[in-house]
């Protein structure tokens, strides 16, 4: 299916990717420790009733060029072993504060790189977790790695430390592309990690990470990496597409040097990824995320209950509401977010001062909680159901299109360029409708109507 120029020149505009809503740069400054204290107290009676726990870890050793990550380059030692003693001091305050018949359904560690660090941190950080919660049965305890950092004793301490889910960042396997944006080149063959991880745990749900819209990828090299991703039958893929944001990011101005791909290279990337993966039995789900038919993940999207929240998505037995540990990590209850300090200096300081280091919130009221919702629904499950929607919040249809930024002749602009499908109030997004769900998504937000800010392209 070709992409008529007409709608790259139309929709391909900077818009949110609303991994949350309303997105993390429309949070306020004006939230403080108390505030956040307050907040957590009251998530013990707010749904979903499942705990949730993010941990950040920022540290990389090495920077990769296309980066939109919360990172920071190593530190010695002495910094590392001050941000872990920290964090632990954080768990133990938050922690104490939730309701212990509450059970534990998901922990993620992110980055940064979480595997750059000694291991024995990681299993202390989550001993302390497990002495405070009971878990679901089968909860998800997952950790981003970079596969440049992993080795047999290494995944072996992770595996004994409880981790299941394991999230590889591959990006390419050509290594000129790694080269070129400056990523570090795994040394044990990414086959053997797959290996060690699946011998000591059978059950472990392993996921690889691509990237496409870097330099030196086209649509036939990008392919053959994805050959070999499926040669080595990891349960799930996740195909990011580059987002571009240098002003934010200044390493990736040495991306637009190299040579970015067009976007028309981008989409025949992300078609002819799409079909090389169904054709091979990954089914995609939400935006860029494949996944085997059997997998809980297609099986919620299938009957349209996938989720997602910072760590990703989730099905209704993992969801829970959020509670975030390290710099610039986010809180995500029912209500309000949090998200904790960028500086490493200011949140050592501050947790030791026995204060939460908070920069920002949001708090979200009635209609921007159903707005939520809405939003919520296409991102995961291309689809919204206005008049279940309204049903669910027990409010008239005219009133939920009253709380978005409803307007019927932009659906009908939506609906000519064959993006989506509209009746009996039901928008569905369509087959090649999935490249422009974002700019769906921002026709229907009031909050991204009223305020202009920076995002990364929609392709
Ligand atoms: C925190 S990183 C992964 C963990 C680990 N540090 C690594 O590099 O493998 C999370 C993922 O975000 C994705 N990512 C980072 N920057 C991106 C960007 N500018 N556009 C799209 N995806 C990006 C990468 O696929 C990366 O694996
Ligand atoms: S992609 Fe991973 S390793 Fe590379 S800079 Fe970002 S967080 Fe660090």
């Amino acid at each position: 299916m070709k992409i008529d120029q007409y709608l790259l020149d139309k929709y391909n505009a900077p818009v949110p990717r609303y991994t949350s809503y309303p997105p993390a740069n429309h949070f306020s400054d004006k939230f403080t420790s108390s505030d956040y204290e307050t907040a957590i107290i009251e998530s013990n009676e707010l749904n979903p009733q499942n705990v949730s726990i993010y941990v950040h870890i920022p540290f990389c050793k090495k920077l990769c060029f296309y980066c939109g990550c919360n990172k920071i380059s190593m530190h010695n030692d002495e910094m590392i072993k001050k941000y872990i003693e920290t964090l632990k001091i954080e768990l133990h305050k938050v922690l104490k504060l939730i309701n212990p018949y509450r059970l534990l359904s998901q922990i993620h560690y992110g980055g940064g790189t979480p595997n750059a660090i000694d291991s024995k941190y990681l299993g202390e950080i989550n001993s302390i977790i497990f002495s405070y919660l009971k878990t679901i049965e089968s909860p998800e305890i997952a950790i981003e790695c970079n596969p440049a950092y992993l080795d047999f004793q290494y995944i072996k301490d992770l595996t004994d430390a409880g981790f299941n889910r394991f999230s590889i960042g591959i990006q390419d396997f050509n290594i000129e592309v790694l080269k070129t944006v400056n990523r570090s080149i795994p040394e044990l063959p990414v086959k053997e990690i797959i290996n060690i991880i699946k011998d000591l745990n059978p059950n472990a749900v392993i996921n690889f990470d691509f990237i496409y819209g870097l330099p030196g990828q086209n649509s036939q090299s990008f392919a053959k990496s994805i050959d070999e991703a499926i040669s080595y039958n990891p349960d799930r893929i996740v195909t990011f597409s580059y987002a571009h944001l240098p002003t934010v990011f200044k390493a990736q101005y040495a991306l637009e040097k190299a040579g970015l791909p067009s976007p028309e290279e981008k989409i025949e990337m992300y078609q002819n990824t799409n079909i090389q993966l169904k054709e091979n039995g990954y089914m995609p789900v939400g935006m860029d995320h494949y996944v085997r038919e059997d997998d809980e993940l297609y099986q919620a999207f299938k009957n349209n209950l996938l989720h997602r929240n910072f760590q990703g998505y989730c099905t209704r037995r993992t969801t829970g509401q959020v509670y975030a540990f390290g710099i610039s990590s986010i809180s995500q209850f029912e209500t309000s977010y949090f998200q904790t300090t960028k500086s490493i200096e200011s949140y050592i300081e501050t947790i030791n001062k026995d204060s939460f280091p908070v920069e920002k919130g949001y708090r979200l009221n009635n209609n921007e909680i159903i707005v939520r919702e809405v939003i919520e629904e296409l991102m995961c499950n291309k689809k919204i159901d206005l008049t279940a929607i309204a049903l669910n919040f027990d409010i008239s249809l005219d009133k939920l299109k009253s709380h978005l930024n409803f307007d019927e002749s932009s659906l009908q602009n939506f609906i000519r360029d064959g993006i989506i499908n509209y009746s009996n109030n039901i928008i569905e997004i369509s087959e090649m409708g999935i490249l422009f769900i974002r700019n769906v998504a921002a026709s229907l937000d009031p909050v991204y109507k009223n305020k202009v800010m920076n995002y990364s392209k929609a392709v």
